[in-house]
């Protein structure tokens, strides 16, 4: 997962708004008082997320499994004040020591097994300071369930032609993506992807933040930052630790 597919990551982002996401972000930071010292980013990828915060906290890891991802983010930014971290966000302890903890754009959907997940809830707890605020979203279900499903979608942007493949079945997505990318003599490269992503109600995971230890736990509709409906794709949570 995000290995070669990482490069192309970026280009196929384009309908992603993250300036909007990150102005979503700092207007909870401001909310709830957030110190802007210390941020960290789980899952940050290549940082398309990250780059509206550069400006915004004194010191920031971003963090990241994929080291093709991490590498595209080391390509593009030379930024004094970012840390890379190539780790599994579920295993990462850095105690009482972040104001912000940002995961963003479905990456909370890999983490597959809910035992992990708790694992990854109880991690960010002990690594925020108190008072600490933790944002995160999630695919909705009904997204998971009817937008992803078992469908079967075929796009074209610019160079690239791709196929995505889904099977929906006891809750988790098998995804299959096929790249092909037109190279500067008419051929193309074909590049495989192959995803898994868990559907997680919002009960659940906000049951699970909860019995973490966090409180004012909030949900929001990540694309207008107004309530939730029907038909929202991303839920977008936040929760204080402590005080
Ligand atoms: C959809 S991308 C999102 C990247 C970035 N947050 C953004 O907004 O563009 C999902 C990212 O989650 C990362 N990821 C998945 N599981 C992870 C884990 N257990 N620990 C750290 N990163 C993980 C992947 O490598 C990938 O970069």
């Amino acid at each position: 997962m995000y290995e070669d597919f990482s490069y192309i990551y970026d280009k196929l982002s384009f309908d992603i708004d993250y300036q909007g996401y990150a102005e979503n972000i700092l207007n909870l930071v401001d909310k709830y008082n957030i110190n802007r010292k210390n941020m960290l980013e789980l899952a940050a990828g290549s940082g398309m997320l990250t780059k509206y915060f550069f400006d915004e906290f004194e010191n920031i890891d971003a963090l990241d499994i994929s080291p093709d991802m991490l590498n595209v983010f080391a390509n593009k930014y030379d930024i004094d004040n970012v840390n890379l971290i190539y780790y599994d966000m579920v295993e990462f302890e850095n105690p009482n020591n972040y104001d912000l903890i940002v995961i963003l754009l479905d990456s909370i959907n890999y983490v597959t097994d809910p035992k992990e997940l708790e694992k990854l809830f109880e991690n960010c707890y002990k690594n925020l300071k108190d008072g600490g605020l933790l944002v995160f979203d999630i695919n909705s279900e009904y997204k998971m369930k009817e937008v992803f499903g078992s469908n079967c979608y075929v796009y074209e942007y610019e160079d690239i032609f791709y196929t995505w493949d889904n099977f929906y079945k006891d809750d988790l997505i098998d995804m299959h993506l096929n790249f092909f990318v037109e190279k500067e003599n008419g051929s193309y490269e074909r590049i495989y992807e192959y995803q898994q992503e868990r559907a997680y109600s919002i009960d659940d995971v906000t049951k699970i933040v909860k019995q973490t230890g966090f409180r004012d736990i909030k949900t929001y509709d990540e694309d207008d930052f107004g309530d939730l409906k029907a038909d929202t794709l991303r839920v977008l949570f936040s929760a204080v630790k402590g005080r």
